[in-house]
């Protein structure tokens, strides 16, 4: 690509600002408008990829660098570096009007640094840590010249199948709301006009997480109540924290693709939510209304997304060409692009761009975040709280330091990149600065231990050649470590799979060297809960640790080695097959519900498994144990807008000091429409050193009773309510109270 040098600029925007210092940011607005061409405001709806990499499949090869200069372009994604986005925005800079360009990234989780996948670091319950986190990869993109990032995806992921619940929080809005919160705050910081704020993209809007069959860009068909009580919430969080932008998504909803839906994007988004943003659509979204059957070519589908509220057109290459000829035609008002076009203006604004193009343009900020070691401290101590341990038998972990022989076996020990997981850039492939588990454990232990190593088999592969080797590995040491999972590309967009095993020959291989009787720990790292029946039933330590990022490795010899006590827990149901996808905690009474696992007389069961799943939602251990007290209420009967507290005693009963994360749900016993057995509505993560015991409180209102009834109404009825605490969704004390209006 050409270089240019700086263009001596005089900025239209910056003499309308000079002329009138104390205009507001709206009005600033509407002077900029004013002057644009039809064409000018339609470049403002286009985005494109950049040259350098994509991610999604490419729809035209235009001259951007013409088009840019033609004030054709409105924002770039995947543009990253400083001098990249400086060499484009110079370009910009070359517009009649200087409207400066907005560079999209997805920054999923860190940028240089790569924190825990997001559902890792769901696990963590830790939303100061999460909101950090997010905070850290704004710091580093930002410094990179990146102003925006397509997250956070708030999608409630109840499908496993779907290789996308690796980007969310997992199943529960509740959670999900509070994650989405501590997201944007995090990505947003201080506020926009701050060098370190990134805009933050709610994202997919909305229901794209329930495609049919699990199925990437499938289908949805779900009840307008289920898409306001599980589905919307989260989006309604993170617009509250003052996300910048949403983007809508490759599914239909009922129908309608949501890049179509003017029932998401102006009733719900932009009206009754009255959010003052941009919609950005999803990568060539409004294009593939043509193969969703909805539009029948480019200028229809251009009509149908603008007319709806999306209000950018990411890499489809319709608003651009067609935008013109639709507000000729009067299919498209000018109103709708005055308004589409002004959002995006404002945000410019809002970041300072139009003061100064190049504020994220330094390369010596840039330069020293590129290898910040409070950064890989803080990424390796989120990675440490998101790890779940699953099973303990006869407390065989943690392990000694002094152990003589620890045989390190399977496909993942020596991986280095894995650890990153999907959506994260190949720029960190330092291995320097990522270790292998292998080598985490090695520096960990110095020259005390004897460490022997086997791959065994590879991840996906049926080969069993390794076997042997692994076995006799195994034979000459005092305990095994084996770490199996996917690799990095094996969760995420368009890795939806049929199959959820662990892959390959994988749990073969731990069937294997369980035999020879030594005790086995068994690490699963993965972006989504996978199944493994036989090692949940069989092998005594399970740890389930996610893809951690670059300090991954040292994340989880920590845990292995006791220094740090595990505390997570799962953001989202494992189950034990297949077969009972999608499964999640806050289901529905049915009229024949089964009294037990094995109850199958004429009751909602399947014959040939149990109901409940492997892991439930909320379930995680620790080195020590917590004992909970019966539950205390303030009041077992209330009145109107009266205050419930319920209360509980933690002990910690172990030997280790340790994290709890104390969980609150309700239900609704009898209401107009069919209620969840349980909805979590608080949780409180404590730390409690051994011995230590504190009385932990939950405040309850109406509020927190609210359903959508019949009529899409969100209220509260009088009657009877079970206030449920413990330490995952099954594990609860319980207590009753009536609750009239
Ligand atoms: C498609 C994905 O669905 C979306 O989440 C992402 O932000 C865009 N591609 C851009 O990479």
């Amino acid at each position: 690509m050409t270089k240019f040098f700086i263009y001596p600029v005089f900025f239209v925007c910056i003499t309308i600002t000079t002329k009138a210092q104390k205009k507001t940011i709206d009005q600033k607005v509407d002077s900029v408008l004013r002057l644009m061409t039809l064409d000018e405001k339609i470049g403002q709806m286009n985005q494109y990829n950049g040259p350098w990499a994509a991610t999604g499949p490419l729809t035209g090869n235009d001259d951007i660098v013409t088009q840019i200069k033609q004030g054709k372009v409105g924002s770039m994604l995947n543009v990253t570096g400083v001098a990249r986005t400086k060499e484009l925005q110079q370009l910009a800079m070359q517009t009649r009007l200087k409207i400066p360009l907005l560079f999209g990234q997805d920054i999923i989780h860190g940028h240089r640094t790569i924190f825990p996948i997001p559902l890792g670091e769901a696990a963590s319950w830790d939303l100061k840590a999460i909101e950090l986190s997010a905070r850290i990869a704004a710091t580093e993109a930002s410094a990179a010249g990146v102003h925006w990032t397509f997250a956070p995806m708030v999608d409630i992921g109840r499908d496993p199948r779907w290789g996308r619940v690796m980007e969310g929080a997992g199943e529960d809005p509740y959670l999900g709301s509070a994650i989405a919160t501590a997201r944007v705050k995090g990505f947003q910081g201080k506020g926009f006009g701050n060098i370190d704020a990134l805009m933050a993209c709610a994202k997919h809007f909305a229901a794209y997480g329930a495609a049919v069959g699990g199925r990437d860009y499938n289908s949805v068909d779900m009840s307008l109540r289920q898409l306001h009580e599980v589905y919307l919430p989260p989006f309604k969080a993170a617009l509250d924290a003052g996300a910048a932008t949403f983007m809508n998504s490759f599914n239909d909803l009922n129908g309608i693709p949501a890049t179509g839906n003017s029932y998401l994007q102006r009733d719900i988004l932009k009206g009754q939510w009255k959010f003052k943003g941009f919609v950005v659509s999803d990568w060539g979204s409004v294009g593939e209304m043509i193969n969703h059957g909805f539009s029948k070519d480019n200028k229809e589908a251009a009509m149908q997304a603008a007319n709806a509220g999306s209000d950018m057109d990411m890499e489809s290459r319709s608003y651009l060409p067609h935008l013109a000829q639709l507000i000729k035609e009067g299919k498209v008002k000018m109103v709708v692009i005055d308004d589409a076009v002004k959002r995006i203006l404002k945000k410019k604004f809002e970041m300072g761009l139009f003061d100064d193009p190049f504020k994220f343009s330094d390369e010596a900020r840039e330069k020293a975040q590129w290898n910040n070691t409070t950064h890989l401290e803080v990424s390796k101590d989120m990675a440490k709280k998101s790890i779940v341990l699953l099973k303990n038998e006869k407390q065989i972990l943690p392990l000694s330091k002094q152990t003589k022989k620890i045989a390190l076996i399977g496909p993942l020990v020596k991986s280095i990149k894995d650890h990153l997981g999907f959506w994260s850039y190949d720029w960190d492939d330092d291995t320097a600065r990522i270790p292998s588990l292998y080598d985490a454990i090695q520096t960990k232990l110095g020259g005390n231990s004897n460490l022997l190593y086997s791959k065994g088999c590879n991840i996906i592969d049926t080969s069993k050649a390794g076997f042997a080797e692994a076995v006799a590995t195994a034979q000459q040491s005092d305990i095994v470590i084996m770490y199996v999972g996917e690799h990095r590309a094996m969760s995420g967009e368009a890795k939806s799979k049929s199959n959820i095993q662990l892959p390959g020959v994988q749990e073969e291989l731990i069937k294997a060297i369980h035999a020879t009787g030594k005790p086995v720990v068994v690490i699963i790292g993965a972006g989504r809960p996978l199944i493994f029946n036989w090692t949940a039933n069989n092998v005594p330590a399970i740890v389930y640790s996610w893809w951690l990022g670059t300090k991954g490795a040292e994340a989880i010899a920590d845990v292995l080695f006791a220094d740090y006590n595990p505390s997570g827990k799962l953001p989202m149901t494992f189950p034990r097959t297949e077969g009972q996808i999608p499964v999640y905690y806050n289901y529905y009474k049915t009229g024949r519900p089964a009294a037990n696992d094995s109850d199958v007389n004429y009751v909602s069961a399947y014959i040939d498994l149990p109901n409940s799943p492997q892991y439930v939602f909320g379930y995680g251990l620790s080195y020590t144990s917590f004992n909970y007290s019966e539950i205390e209420l303030s009041k077992t009967s209330l009145k109107g807008n009266q205050t419930l507290t319920a209360s509980v005693t933690v002990s910690n009963t172990g030997n280790y000091d340790g994290e709890e994360v104390v969980q609150l749900y309700l239900r609704d016993m009898v209401a107009s429409v069919v209620r969840p057995v349980k909805e979590l509505k608080g949780f409180q993560k404590i730390k409690l050193s051994k011995g230590e015991r504190r009385k932990v409180s939950f405040t309850i209102t109406p509020e927190e009773l609210k359903f959508y009834n019949t009529d899409l109404k969100y209220s509260w009825e009088a009657g009877d309510f079970q206030v449920m605490i413990g330490g995952s969704s099954t594990d609860v004390k319980t207590g009753k109270v009536s609750w009239v209006k």
